[in-house]
């Protein structure tokens, strides 16, 4: 029996095999005609194959509507007609991703390669996802990644069964969206004059100029390519902390008069916006319009790691303070959160915020992302508000892959490491979450940070496998990890034909 990853929730194995070669015949619901068609195209990159959308008699795929099915659901019979039934084209999607690994790994190919036929197991797949967020973040702030990048994460995301990108646009090191009526912001916010070299703690600096940044036309291009992929992109603005080159662009939003460059520093930047109309009207005003360019997509207002120092500092935020009635400089931030979550709520948006915000008033309805200990999770969840579970000792993929001395430089240094074994190890619920409030965890999120990523084959080498043992703890079907280890051999086939670079499990 095939690698199948991540595991699908019910497989009854039949006798015998089928033989598929070119070209495909498919009948399809009219309704899931572009999955199909899409299908269609990977197999021409991949084999070379063609798929023929007809209504032949006996064709060799039939792809079905059922409505008793749920959302992402789906149910695939392979045999001499294989049938696939799923109420929406998420599922259909998702059965033809457990069809493709039951071939060979050449039709996952990203280079054309030559396949005469394919034999597939004759077996009976009952599927869904138990987690209805299964998210990769990926940062592109501290180190940009252009279009053709992000959309081959996003293929890697989709091959995995996940289904949210969380791209994180802006922070102390770099400003990555073009808003037309704040030019400064990608003028200025979006080049840095140099980079830290190896590890923070050594202050060496590279010197040279880092930036990029995406016009609303990528990000437009991003968007569609990660909808025929069933993914939907959560667009983050992290305001008011992370916001130096913010400053640097526009020094009156922040709350000192010396001028700033865009960070070159990794770390936290204790320079944020001030609490004034000006800085939460921008903070409105730029949100909303990245927002905008995200129809319906949940929309990420980040919220983390902002310092108060500049804050307790400043008579206008002490001003604010005591307008407010507020005892802590903390309390401040609660003026974004509530501003930014209202006015994206009205413009029918979700919110997602950093777990800080549960430090000062949040709004109900806003889903925290639970990333600086599983806890932060269970807090959220115990007061009524949906969580996403990121917890970084589990999820951020920028740590160490594990204790070997020759790892490359990353974000943690030993003795903190995350191997896919751990990852694999994750359980979504907390554990000491009561019943009642299991309805709030939402699902889960794995983190790319960039600080020490800043190339595409190192970002693979990060991101996989360790995505791949995620993929299985989100679909929620994580079993025994010496079994899987067995799969994720196997699967390792697949990630080489994509072209993944790859950790190997046992580096020499
Ligand atoms: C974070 O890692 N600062 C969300």
């Amino acid at each position: 029996m095939t690698s199948l990853v991540p595991r699908p929730r019910s497989v009854i194995e039949h006798p015998g095999t089928v033989t598929w070669v070119s070209p495909l015949r498919v009948s399809v619901d009219r309704v899931f005609r572009g999955v199909v068609e899409l299908f269609g195209d990977d197999l021409r990159v991949s084999v070379g194959w063609d798929v023929v959308i007809g209504d032949a008699e006996g064709p060799d795929l039939d792809v079905r509507r059922d409505d008793s099915l749920g959302d992402e659901a789906f149910r695939l019979r392979v045999g001499a007609t294989t049938t696939i039934e799923a109420s929406t084209a998420a599922g259909v999607a998702y059965a033809l991703t457990v069809l493709r690994q039951l071939g060979p790994a050449a039709l996952w190919s990203t280079t054309a390669t030559t396949l005469d036929s394919a034999q597939l197991a004759c077996v009976e797949v009952v599927d869904g996802p138990r987690f209805g967020w299964r998210g990769i973040h990926l940062d592109v702030a501290r180190h940009f990644f252009d279009v053709a990048t992000v959309c081959r994460l996003i293929d890697q995301i989709a091959a995995h069964r996940l289904n949210k990108l969380h791209l994180h646009l802006n922070d102390d090191q770099g400003w990555r969206v073009e808003v037309p009526t704040w030019p400064r912001l990608t003028e200025v916010g979006s080049r840095r004059r140099s980079s830290p070299v190896g590890y923070e703690d050594l202050q060496l600096d590279d010197d040279v100029v880092h930036g990029g940044y995406y016009s609303a036309e990528d990000l437009e291009t991003i968007r569609l390519h990660a909808a025929r992929r069933m993914v939907q992109v959560i667009p983050e603005i992290d305001l008011p902390g992370h916001a130096q080159a913010v400053i640097a662009a526009y020094p009156e939003l922040g709350n000192v008069t010396e001028p700033l460059e865009v960070w070159t520093r990794w770390g936290i930047s204790e320079h944020v916006l001030n609490v004034g109309p000006k800085a939460l009207s921008f903070a409105q005003e730029v949100v909303r319009y990245v927002a905008g360019l995200f129809p319906g997509s949940p929309v990420h207002i980040g919220g983390d790691e902002c310092p108060t120092i500049e804050w307790e500092s400043s008579a206008a935020a002490l001003a604010v303070m005591l307008e407010h009635r507020f005892i802590d400089a903390r309390q401040l931030q609660g003026l974004y959160t509530e501003r930014l979550a209202t006015a994206l709520a009205a413009d029918g948006h979700e919110v997602v915020a950093w777990d800080e915000v549960l430090d000062a008033h949040v709004p109900p309805g806003t889903i925290i992302a639970a990333w600086r200990h599983v806890s932060k999770g269970t807090e959220a969840a115990r007061r009524g508000l949906d969580v996403v579970m990121a917890p970084m000792e589990f999820l951020y993929f920028d740590w160490l892959s594990s204790d070997h001395a020759d790892e490359p430089v990353a974000v943690t240094p030993q003795p903190f490491f995350t191997t896919w074994e751990k990852v694999y190890g994750f359980s979504v619920i907390p554990s000491d979450l009561e019943p009642e409030f299991h309805h709030h965890v939402r699902g889960t999120q794995a983190q790319l940070w960039t600080e020490y990523i800043a190339s595409r084959d190192h970002l693979d080498y990060m991101a996989f496998p360790r995505i791949a043992a995620f993929a299985e703890v989100a679909w929620g079907t994580t079993g025994d990890v010496d079994e899987f280890r067995g799969r994720l051999e196997g699967h390792l086939d697949r990630l080489a034909a994509m072209g993944v670079r790859f950790r190997p499990l046992d580096p020499a």
